[in-house]
């Protein structure tokens, strides 16, 4: 077990059902945390179902981060289990919308992309932070959110990409709405910061991705580990390179 490792902990993840959020389950429970599992259907999430199985840290919850009555329920049911509260949240729950360019997107597909990406990862915040708070200010509390350099205008700038505007749209104004919150929290003892995972095979990323899930989230988590204070509002990618806005 390398020092990397991120160590008796107690993390949530929204998310958690496939993809890089799953792997982030997968490997945080490896090393000796408690991992709270949030999922819209973690009865139907398989692989989830059958890692709780094994392993009597991981701990499925419902949460659908668009239903503030989901997020509140997941929240009491965290509080249950972790009355000491948590120590990490990580937001990989997100949509990529359509691929359309700018001009093409229709307003429900722009809307429906920011309320997921934005309004509801800022949703989830809000309801988990007194969760957060609980540990005290001698602690320090990490909130990861996974952005993506789609978000990124020196990405759009340099790579001439037009394509997947409303998720492009969507992610930059996460990175916005993080950098507000890391300056809201900054006195308190967080580390709240921008994931960018890399392209990721999974059912968003699809199977010519350049990275596989366990290299991506590997990445992530050594970041995660290894961020401090001084990394408050910062945005890097899986590799801890510093992503420009
Ligand atoms: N894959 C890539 O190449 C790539 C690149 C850059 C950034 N990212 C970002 O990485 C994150 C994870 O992406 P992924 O590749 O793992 O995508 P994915 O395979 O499509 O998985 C998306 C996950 O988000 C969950 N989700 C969506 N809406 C939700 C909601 N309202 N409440 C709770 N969970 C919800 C899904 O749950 P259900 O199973 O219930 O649908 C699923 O677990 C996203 O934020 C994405 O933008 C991915």
């Amino acid at each position: 077990m390398s020092n990397s490792s991120l160590q008796n902990k107690v993390v949530v993840v929204a998310g958690a059902s496939r993809g890089i959020g799953l792997e982030f389950v997968k490997q945080i429970s490896a090393t000796n945390n408690v991992i709270f599992a949030g999922a819209r259907n973690p009865s139907q999430a398989k692989e989830l179902q059958d890692l709780a199985k094994k392993c009597e840290n991981v701990h499925p919850i419902t949460l659908d981060i668009c239903d503030d009555d989901s997020i509140k329920k997941a929240v009491e049911e965290v509080s249950q289990k972790a009355p000491q509260g948590i120590d990490v949240l990580i937001n990989t729950a997100g949509i990529a919308g359509p691929l359309d360019n700018a001009t093409q997107t229709t307003r429900e597909d722009y809307m429906s992309t920011f309320n997921t990406n934005v309004v509801s990862i800022a949703r989830n915040i809000s309801f988990f932070l007194p969760l957060l708070q609980k540990r005290g200010k001698d602690h320090v509390k990490k909130i990861l959110n996974i952005s993506s350099e789609f978000g990124s205008l020196h990405h759009r700038e340099t790579s001439g990409a037009n394509n997947m505007a409303a998720y492009g749209v969507s992610k930059a104004a996460l990175n916005m709405m993080t950098e507000i919150v890391a300056n809201e929290l900054k006195n308190d003892n967080f580390v709240v910061y921008l994931g960018h995972p890399g392209w990721v095979a999974t059912d968003m990323g699809g199977k010519d991705a350049a990275l596989q899930p366990q290299d991506s989230v590997r990445g992530l988590l050594k970041v995660l580990n290894d961020v401090t204070v001084k990394d408050n509002g910062k945005f890097y990618d899986w590799q801890g390179k510093e992503m420009k806005w």
